[in-house]
Parts: structure tokens; C-alpha cells; sequence
């Protein structure tokens, strides 16, 4: 950066050009827009933003990855699965959801499900499993289109009396695209209809072979209304765990991706985030998505407050400045300072993009109208 426009200084300070030239003329220098300052006032208006100037090309600070720390071998450990449910229309999701929820979750809990976060824990022989309580096709396309890696592995709902429909096709799709493991519950076998051997057939022309026929992959039958096979399920996500081993690192700041966010009129910003890596705290100075804050207060998925959650653990957080969008990246940052900063410049970028967007939109449409 040996020299640069007010406008190109502008940009990268994530102002607007105006703000740039009152702050010269404030430090004595009269400027236009398009004039060229050297390096000493580029590094003066730049720590006026308690921004240094580096020889080298500068980090982009909007992108949160660059806020996020490696890992030491050393520092990993074994963390839940998460889990993902999809499948054709009522083959049974919900209600697979639900039983999995009653059984493990409200067992002993007074008052039973507290609240909805979109995502809840089980335990089952000491271990945990995470699950995302959203339909998955939703969860997957949003935070795929998004860039954002929640799932670890995928029940397909299969429901016997009905075999393989469209979106169970789909939902094969999507979980061989996201190269996560696939585990088949063929649901509904208290039906008399049901014909679980048809589900399988079907299965394999899409090269989902059970191993009892020689191939890989894991089919349960189940019973989501009966409750029947539900252990089963459990037991073979954690043998899948135990095979993939799931791994993070509990002593760093937390990263991870926002299940669900609204605005609640008491609370202000809501956001469920599911903790991937590191530890999210009470306290922590944040950056999801386009937003900022600290976090005020943190709700577990059974609508206990808690002050600290580890890697694979949804929380729902308070104290954002805004809503954040479903399969936003979030990580915490060093500082508060640092955490507006981030924020409000990648606020910035996007309004910048929308603008141009706008502009090129008017630009195509006049050109339709000619
Ligand atoms: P969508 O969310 O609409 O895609 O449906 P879903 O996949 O969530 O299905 P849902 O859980 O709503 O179940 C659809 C219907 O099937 C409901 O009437 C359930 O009671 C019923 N059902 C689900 N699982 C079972 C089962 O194991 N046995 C029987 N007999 N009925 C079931
Ligand atoms: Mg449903």
C-alpha cells in the first residue's frame, strides 16, 4: 500500500468516502475523492479506525475465519454426533424426533419440554448425540447453499408401508453430496402394511445396500409411534460416532453455525448457535453472521441457563445487536472492539453488495424494457 485513493481508502476501512474526507479535513488536509494519499496519511486516517497499516497484504477482517485459531493435536477430543433427520413427507420425522426427545430427554425432567431451540441433546449409555430439530431437507439446503458443515451423520426416514419417494431420493442426494454417513430407519413397522425388505430393495438401486445383503449400510427397523427399534437407532449413531471420531477442541473460543434466529420482543436478538468447536461462554464478545455482541445470557435446550457450552452443544443466545440468519458462521473474537468492528464491516460489505445488486437489477430491467 504505498499509495491509494480516498475513495479506495474508503472500501477498505469499510466507510463511506465522505466520512474519509471529513476526517482529513478535521487532520488538516483538504482531499477530494479521487485524489491519491501517501503512505503517512493512509496510516494516519487508518489509526484513526485503530487499524495498522502492514506492508504486507492485510488480513480481510470480514472474514471470520481469519478470527478463528488453529487447533493443537494435543487439544482434541471426543465430542457428540450431530444428527440430522430427513426423508420423504410423513414417513415419520416428527414424530421419530419426538420419541427420540420423550425417551431420553424429558425422562425425570418436571415440567417436560421447556422450550423449542431447534436442536436438542440425548444421552444414551453415558454419551451424548446431538440433534437438529429442524427438517433436515431445510437445514441441509440452507446451510449448504451457505457453505456451512453441521451434520455429521443422516437418519433417512423410510416409511415401510410407503418405500422410497422422491424426497427420500433427495435426501440421499443431499447426504452423499455432503459426504456424511448415512443411516437408513425404516419406520413404520407396526403397520400392517409394512414390507421392510421392499424398503431395502428399493434402497439398493440407489446404492444404499444393507449389510446383511453385503454392502455398508446401516438399516433399522423402527416403530416411531411404538417406540420399537429407537435404542437400536441410538446405538448405531454412536457406533458411527466411534468409527468417524468426532473430534474438537474444548479450550478455545467457540466457532460454530446459527441453527435458528429471531427477534423476541423482550429478549431482543434470539439465536440458537450449535457450538462446533471451542467453548461458548457468558461474556464472550461474538461476531454471527453480519451481528455483534456479547453474549448476555445462554439457555440450554431443555431452557436451563447455562454459562458455559462445549463443541457439538446448541445454545440459544442473547445480547446480539441484530437477527442473524439461519447457517450464518459465528466465532468469538478477542475483544468487544474487535467484535463491532467485524461485525459492523461485514454489515457494510453486504449492504455494498445489495446496493450493487439493486443498481444492476434497474440496469437489466431497462435493458428489458428497450
Ligand atoms: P412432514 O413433516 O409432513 O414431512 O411429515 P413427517 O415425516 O414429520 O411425519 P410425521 O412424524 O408427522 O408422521 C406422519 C404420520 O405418520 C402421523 O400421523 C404419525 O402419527 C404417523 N406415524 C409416524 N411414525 C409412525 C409409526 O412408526 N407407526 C405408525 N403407525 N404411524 C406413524
Ligand atoms: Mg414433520
Amino acid at each position: 500500500t504505498e499509495s491509494l485513493t480516498v475513495a479506495e481508502l474508503a472500501k477498505k476501512l469499510y466507510r463511506e468516502p465522505s466520512e474519509i474526507i471529513k476526517k482529513l479535513f478535521m487532520l488538516g488536509v483538504v482531499a477530494t475523492i479521487n485524489q491519491s494519499l501517501d503512505k503517512d496519511a493512509i496510516e494516519l486516517i487508518a489509526s484513526e479506525y485503530g487499524v495498522e497499516v502492514e506492508e504486507t497484504i492485510p488480513v480481510d477482517i470480514t472474514d471470520l475465519e481469519s478470527h478463528v485459531t488453529d487447533d493443537q493435536a494435543a487439544d482434541l477430543v471426543e465430542r457428540p454426533s450431530v444428527v440430522t433427520i430427513m426423508g420423504h413427507v410423513d414417513h415419520g420425522k416428527t414424530t421419530l424426533l419426538d420419541s427420540i426427545r420423550n425417551t431420553k430427554v424429558t425422562e425425570g425432567e418436571a415440567g417436560g419440554i421447556t422450550q423449542h431451540i431447534g436442536a436438542y441433546q440425548v444421552e444414551v449409555s453415558d454419551k451424548k448425540i446431538t440433534f437438529l430439530d429442524t427438517p433436515g431437507h431445510a437445514a441441509f439446503t440452507t446451510m449448504r447453499a451457505r457453505g456451512a458443515k453441521v451434520t455429521d451423520i443422516t437418519i433417512i426416514v423410510v416409511a415401510a408401508d410407503d418405500g422410497v419417494m422422491p424426497q427420500t431420493v433427495e435426501a440421499i442426494n443431499h447426504a452423499k453430496a455432503a459426504e456424511v454417513p448415512i443411516i437408513i430407519a425404516v419406520n413404520k413397522i407396526d403397520k400392517p402394511a409394512a414390507n421392510p425388505d421392499r424398503v431395502m430393495q428399493e434402497l439398493t438401486e440407489h446404492g444404499l445396500v444393507p449389510e446383511a445383503w453385503g454392502g455398508d449400510t446401516i438399516f433399522v427397523p423402527i416403530s416411531a409411534k411404538t417406540g420399537e427399534g429407537i435404542d437400536s437407532l441410538l446405538e448405531m449413531i454412536l457406533l458411527v460416532g466411534e468409527v468417524e471420531e468426532y473430534k474438537a477442541n474444548p479450550k478455545t473460543r467457540a466457532n460454530g453455525t446459527v441453527i435458528e434466529a429471531q427477534l423476541d420482543k423482550g429478549r431482543g436478538a434470539v439465536a440458537t448457535l450449535l457450538v462446533q468447536n471451542g467453548t461458548l461462554r457468558v461474556g464472550d464478545p461474538i461476531v454471527v453472521g453480519n451481528s455483534f455482541g456479547r453474549v448476555r445470557a445462554m439457555v440450554n435446550d431443555l431452557g436451563r441457563r447455562v454459562k458455559d457450552a462445549g463443541p457439538s452443544t446448541p445454545v440459544e443466545i442473547t445480547g446480539l445487536n441484530e437477527v442473524p440468519q439461519a447457517g450464518d458462521r459465528f466465532v468469538v473474537v478477542e475483544d468487544e472492539k474487535t467484535a463491532r468492528q467485524v461485525g459492523e464491516a461485514r454489515a457494510q460489505v453486504t449492504l455494498q453488495s445489495q446496493r450493487n445488486e439493486k443498481s444492476r437489477v434497474t440496469l437489466d430491467t431497462l435493458f428489458e424494457q428497450m
